[in-house]
């Protein structure tokens, strides 16, 4: 596994906390197993959820299509265990350890889906490409994930100062609706949400317990210039937007 990859799946590992602090992560989970229940779906469906974590949108699933026939998958092990435990009196769900950009399953679902897990990809277009090909015609993946517009005021409490936020940067959501799936039809919508922090620690400390700790590329500050930065994002009101772009691909029915 790649180092990239080794860091985000330790952190998560990690994020005993996770449900504790994951109001956001839940909103979205919610938002998108809503949308996907209006969506029509074959009957008994085979579903695949990528990047499961400790189940959020796995409990939604669940509810909404009962008669699915689900797969939960995450890279980070501890996740996986986790996930498990929620579901502990559900012998029906299969949860196992797998990396989503090297899915090795036979293709065939009538549903994947993932809720905030893709803007951990290294490569995401090739892995959604993959993802789609594992559609039985007809299928729908549906991707939640974050836009540029994410950490808009943390950038701009950087950029105010010169330097450079290290959260890593997201694709904006006309790179994302430009994505090319050959036989299959791409839906695009987006939402802001906005979480309001006590302060620019409380904000820092949140990005910890979920394991969305792990910085971009840009590295981190030094403690004077991290004050700096605090200070200003708290004078904005210490409050984050998280773009959330959600995509729906789904293939033709030909195949
Ligand atoms: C922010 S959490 C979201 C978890 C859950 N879907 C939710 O909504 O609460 C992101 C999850 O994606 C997983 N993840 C990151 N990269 C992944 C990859 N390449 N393959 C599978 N899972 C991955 C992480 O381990 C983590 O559990």
């Amino acid at each position: 596994m790649h180092s990239w990859k080794q860091a985000v799946a330790r952190a998560f590992d990690g994020a005993e906390g996770y449900d504790g602090a994951a109001a956001i992560q839940a909103e979205v989970a919610q938002r998108l197993a809503q949308r996907i229940g209006a969506e029509p779906l074959a009957p008994a469906p085979r579903i695949l959820e990528i990047g499961c974590g400790t189940g959020l949108l796995t409990a939604e699933l669940r509810r909404r299509l009962p008669d699915g026939r689900l797969v939960a998958s995450d890279i980070a092990p501890a996740m996986v265990r986790r996930c498990r435990a929620r579901f502990a009196r559900a012998p029906d769900l299969a949860v196992v350890v797998m990396d989503a950009e090297r899915p090795a399953l036979t293709p065939g679902f009538d549903l994947i889906a993932s809720s905030l897990a893709a803007q951990w990809f290294e490569d995401l277009p090739g892995t959604l490409a993959r993802l789609a090909a594992l559609l039985a015609p007809s299928g729908l993946l549906a991707v939640a994930t974050l836009g540029a517009g994410t950490f808009a005021e943390w950038r701009a409490a950087h950029a105010a100062l010169g330097l450079e936020a290290a959260t890593p940067l997201y694709p904006t959501r006309h790179a994302l609706a430009a994505l090319p799936f050959p036989g299959c039809t791409l839906a695009v919508s987006v939402d802001p949400l906005v979480e309001a922090h006590a302060d620019g620690r409380a904000f820092l400390g949140a990005l910890r317990r979920i394991g969305a700790g792990t910085p971009g590329q840009s590295g981190t500050l030094s403690p004077g210039a991290m004050r700096r930065v605090l200070r200003g994002f708290e004078e904005t009101g210490a409050r984050v937007t998280y773009e959330v772009v959600t995509l729906f691909i789904r293939r033709d029915r030909q195949g």
